[in-house]
């Protein structure tokens, strides 16, 4: 299968949050505020061909059409820890949808994903959608296995909502799910010898937590 294509935001509201948090300097505070903003970019991006319905609405003036989401199953599933940080702007657009949560802590010499920890509702039909939040795509195992879990628990339209992505994260996500697409605000240069992405941002899950 041809692989979705990944959509990298090339928009200067984007550009300008990206190079903030970046910064090495940027406060965890702001970190998390700037990291909001971007998700609601990447949300709109993302979420362009949510299924609506037609409804009659009036206004003020008169009577019209008007469309409301009709996507009763709506699943966000962050990975831990920091694809949380993503959560509240996710929630901020999509009120009603449920969460379902993964552990995965990146083995530091290895970089092999090792999940600990899985909370998300079994998918009933196929219909429902699962979007998956992780602020780093580095070597890609830790997203590829996300979503190879998403699967098992019979989940077949999956997206990934990402802030920072490697060439190499992106190939290997592609290769190994040519049928979910990724969102991200930033295609960088490559990997470092500690599977770090380069620029990127550091730890991301330190930034936004503020242990570093
Ligand atoms: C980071 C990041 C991703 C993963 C990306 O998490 O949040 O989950 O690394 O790397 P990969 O593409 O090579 O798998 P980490 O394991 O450091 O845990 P944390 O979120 O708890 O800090
Ligand atoms: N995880 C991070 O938080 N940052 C990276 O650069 C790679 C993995």
């Amino acid at each position: 299968m041809r692989g979705t294509m990944t959509t990298v935001l090339n928009h200067p509201l984007v550009a300008h949050r990206v190079t903030l948090m970046r910064d090495a300097s940027t406060p965890p505070k702001l970190f998390r505020e700037l990291v909001n903003e971007v998700t609601e970019f990447l949300a709109y991006e993302a979420l362009r061909d949510l299924r609506v319905r037609q409804i009659d609405v009036a206004t003020p003036v008169a009577k019209t059409r008007g469309a409301k989401i009709d996507e009763p199953r709506i699943v966000i599933v962050p990975i831990l820890r920091a694809g949380m940080g993503m959560l509240d702007a996710m929630l901020g657009v999509l009120p009603y949808a449920r969460v379902g949560v993964l552990g995965m802590q990146r083995n530091e010499e290895t970089a092999e994903p090792v999940p600990y920890y899985a909370k998300v509702p079994e998918a009933r039909d196929g219909s429902e959608l699962a979007i998956v939040t992780d602020p780093m795509l580095a070597t890609g195992g830790s997203a590829c296995d996300a979503v190879a879990q998403l699967k098992k628990l019979g989940y077949r339209r999956i997206r990934f909502l990402n802030l920072i992505a490697a060439p190499e994260g992106i190939a290997r996500f592609e290769r190994e799910h040519p049928d979910v697409a990724v969102f991200t605000a930033a295609r960088d240069e490559r990997l470092n010898e500690r599977f770090y992405i380069v620029p990127g941002l550091g730890d991301a899950g330190d930034r936004i937590f503020g242990t570093l």
